[in-house]
């Protein structure tokens, strides 16, 4: 919630209500006629989309007195967003909690969740998702054994689904249409395309019913999922790289939640995406947009300019005022030091701005000493992004 009127409750109460952003920029590198808006859910409290059905789930629960304070052990599954979002939950309502994820994500998210009280529990990326050691089996196992245990399955919980038909979708369509369309800023005044990743699905089908019900029935919804997954449909998009792993956190899935409708009515169409085309568009959203989002919403801006060049999406991209929603899951504050992020943040090609610094530096008789090679190759000769994090780079500019 980035702003509010009056003094919120607790940190609950800013999650949500995140801003409809124009990404023009790129919208004119790309050639659209159409407006490309990104909805940016890492202004919500605990820094993503998901701190909204981790809400709704605890306080459902709450209502069907299927949580106990000082008792509850609420236990879940996730990719991590969920974890943080339930974390700050049980953080405010006093309730313990453990949190399931596999390696392969990122160490932010799990100090973050750390940092909230939870207790986290890494589980081997590779176990296929009924397998005993997977984020879902150790769950279970958990469950199982843990007195006041409790898991609220974002997997086929209603109100996964439910809180974005009542909260991020109601948002998107406010937004559009209390911008009136004018000569500069064309707009059609309607949501005319969503696009969202998947991973349990619950994002792009509770965004998609409330379009589809409540505002526009001809909203054309794309999914993205990344090779690799088996999310899309028709299953023959998933052929290609059946099985691989991939870097991109938070969607994607080996088997299909029930939360996920892979129904035509609610979902149009899907766009597969690889590691490499998601880091690219995330460059592009810091770059031009000054959005610091996270991979898998690289992977939802790569998929719908890839939709908007498809034969079924060119007229959208060549019609003036047409309004395609992009939703921008998480931050970056969740993969500050996974490689492939510092990789692109560090190892740019120098600027001619690094080599004019260097010059002005090198030319001054100041103390300041500088080695204007260094300086113009910039950080680039000086980290590894291999490694995690980088606690022996030296200054750029060296001091005597
Ligand atoms: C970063 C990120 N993007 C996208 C998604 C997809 O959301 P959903 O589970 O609602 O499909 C998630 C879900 O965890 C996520 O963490």
């Amino acid at each position: 919630m980035p702003y509010s009127p009056s003094v919120l409750n607790n940190a609950l109460e800013a999650v949500g209500n995140t801003p409809l952003i124009r990404l023009d920029k790129i919208a004119e590198q790309e050639g659209l006629q159409c407006n490309l808006l990104g909805k940016v859910e890492y202004t919500s409290a605990g820094g993503s989309v998901k701190d909204r059905i981790a809400k709704r789930m605890v306080e459902e629960a709450e209502k069907d007195n299927k949580l106990i304070p000082g008792q509850s052990v609420v236990i879940e599954p996730t990719s991590g967003n969920t974890g943080i979002g339930l974390a700050m939950a049980c953080a405010v309502k006093g309730y313990s909690v453990i949190i399931t994820m596999p390696n392969k994500m990122s160490l932010e998210k799990e100090a973050a969740l750390r940092a909230l009280g939870a207790e986290v529990v890494r589980t081997p990326t590779e176990a296929a998702w009924d397998s005993p050691d997977s984020h879902i089996g150790v769950a279970l196992k958990l469950q199982r054994e843990i007195p006041g245990g409790i898991i609220l399955d974002q997997y086929r919980n209603l109100n996964n689904p439910l809180a974005h038909e009542l909260t991020t979708g109601p948002e998107i369509i406010d937004a559009v249409t209390s911008t009136p369309s004018t000569t500069a800023k064309p707009s059609s005044e309607k949501v005319d395309v969503l696009v969202a990743g998947a991973g349990t699905g619950g994002t792009i089908t509770g965004i998609s019913r409330a379009i589809k019900k409540t505002h526009n029935r001809d909203c054309i919804v794309v999914g993205v999922d990344p090779k690799g997954s088996i999310l899309a449909c028709p299953d023959t998009l998933n052929v290609e790289g059946a099985g691989s792993l991939y870097i991109v956190e938070g969607i994607g899935y080996d088997f299909i939640p029930d939360v996920l409708s892979r129904d035509t009515a609610d979902v149009d169409s899907w766009i597969k995406t690889d590691d490499e085309e998601s880091f690219e568009a995330v460059r592009k959203l810091m770059r031009l947009e000054g959005l610091l989002v996270g991979g898998s919403s690289g992977s939802a801006l790569s998929g719908a300019l890839r939709w908007l060049k498809s034969a079924e999406g060119k007229c959208i991209a060549e019609k003036k005022g047409a309004n395609v929603v992009v939703l921008l899951a998480d931050g970056i504050r969740n993969y500050m030091s996974k490689p492939w992020f510092l990789k692109m943040a560090l190892e740019a090609e120098p600027s001619p701005l690094a080599k004019r610094i260097s010059d002005i530096l090198k030319e001054s008789p100041s103390q300041v000493q500088t080695d204007s090679e260094t300086l113009a190759e910039g950080i680039k000769t000086r980290t590894q992004p291999n490694v995690t994090n980088r606690p022996d780079a030296p200054d750029e500019v060296t001091r005597k």
